[in-house]
């Protein structure tokens, strides 16, 4: 049995991590920690909550003690590090609290992973540390850290503390860089599923600058296998760009959201561009696939289908977040468990 601590368990790619793991093997102890903020929902984990090997745990990454006592009580052999900050509109209201969880939570893990050992450390890092490209070209591992928002700034920035803590004390750390993610339990402020909420509401479709600014986008479960075969077969002190070469301008993927709910492209509105918009993301994965055999296993026209497909099916999900309504969730189903 390996005691794993996951935190940021309960956003987007995290529950999407836990729920995943917990239906495909017994002998991982998960630990989730994660400060619920805005962005965190306990619905998305309604199954895994009935596993006996997973715990949920209410608190901040950058509270030294709680960590600590986390470290001594549960002795965690593997920590991967989903919490952040994670929107970039966030980020330019507003940049301290991306400093704050992004790079000085990060360097609280890392500290106490250091004080009390470690089997394995993964960072989840971004393929927005490499800032933008041009019309050609892709990340490689080696493409220069260039960031330009004040979230993958943060991201970096924790990336790098990372790698630091590997080559100055000899940390078993893992970076993974991965692209644009897509799926279930996605917070509607993300194009993709705010593109699709809107629609089904026939409400306006607010698509920045020329619409011409491209992603690479992935399937979650597909960069969630990356994850978790890089924890096993990673190198430490390496970092792997994880990609599955779907790069497209955001107004094709609004247009093909329309086209698959049936609604009018009238519902498309240009509005004024993001400051500092990176351009162009686009990945090479061959290290990851040459040296830990990964491979996406969803193509994006499928993938897409699916998604809107569960967006559609799972409207009380998101009607519960436009309300404010999830944010209670915690409160009915967890008020006796806060440690
Ligand atoms: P998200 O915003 O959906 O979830 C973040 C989670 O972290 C939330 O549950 C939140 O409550 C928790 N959290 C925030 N601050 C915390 C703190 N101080 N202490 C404990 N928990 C805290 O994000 P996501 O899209 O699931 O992204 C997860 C990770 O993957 C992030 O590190 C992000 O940078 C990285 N990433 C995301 C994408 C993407 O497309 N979404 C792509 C590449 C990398
Ligand atoms: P987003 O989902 O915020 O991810 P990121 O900025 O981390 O890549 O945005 C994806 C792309 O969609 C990005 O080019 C900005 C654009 N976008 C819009 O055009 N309209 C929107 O309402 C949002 C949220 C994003």
């Amino acid at each position: 049995m390996k005691n794993i601590l996951i935190t940021g368990g309960a956003g987007f790619i995290g529950s999407n991590f836990i729920n995943q793991i917990l239906t495909n093997r017994d002998d991982w102890q998960i630990i989730n920690l994660d400060k619920l903020t805005y962005a965190g929902n306990l619905e998305n984990l309604k199954e895994s909550d009935k596993k006996s090997n997973y715990t949920f745990v209410k608190g901040d990454i950058n509270n030294f003690e709680l960590v600590e006592y986390l470290f001594q009580k549960y002795k965690f052999d593997y920590v991967i590090n989903f919490a952040a900050e994670s929107h970039v509109d966030r980020s330019i209201l507003g940049s301290a609290i991306f400093y704050q969880t992004n790079v000085m939570g990060t360097n609280v893990l890392l500290e106490v992973a250091k004080k009390y050992g470690i089997e394995k450390f993964l960072q989840v890092s971004t393929d927005e540390v490499y800032g933008s490209l041009g019309t050609t070209g892709l990340f490689t591992e080696s493409t220069p850290i260039s960031p330009n928002s004040p979230y993958s700034a943060s991201k970096a920035s924790a990336d790098m503390m990372a790698l630091s803590f590997y080559h100055t004390f000899g940390m078993p750390i893992l970076v993974t860089r991965c692209s644009n993610n897509y799926g279930p339990f996605q917070f509607p402020e993300k194009l993709i599923p705010l593109m699709i909420i809107n629609s089904l509401n026939d409400k306006k479709l607010p698509v920045y600058g020329d619409g011409l600014n491209v992603r690479d986008w992935i399937y979650v479960d597909d960069h969630n296998r990356a994850i978790e075969l890089v924890l096993e077969k990673g190198k430490f002190g390496e970092v792997y760009n994880i990609g599955a070469s779907s790069e497209m301008p955001n107004i094709e993927i609004i247009k093909m959201i329309l086209k698959l709910l049936n609604k009018s492209e009238e519902l498309i509105q240009y509005v004024k561009d993001r400051p500092g918009h990176d351009r162009r993301y686009a990945i090479d994965s061959s290290k990851i696939s040459n040296e830990i055999g990964w491979a996406p296993l969803n193509s994006f026209e499928n993938a897409i289908a699916m998604t809107v497909e569960w967006y559609l099916k799972n409207q009380a999900w998101w009607n519960r977040i436009i309300t404010g309504e999830y944010r209670n969730y915690f409160n009915v189903q967890y008020g006796e468990r806060l440690i």
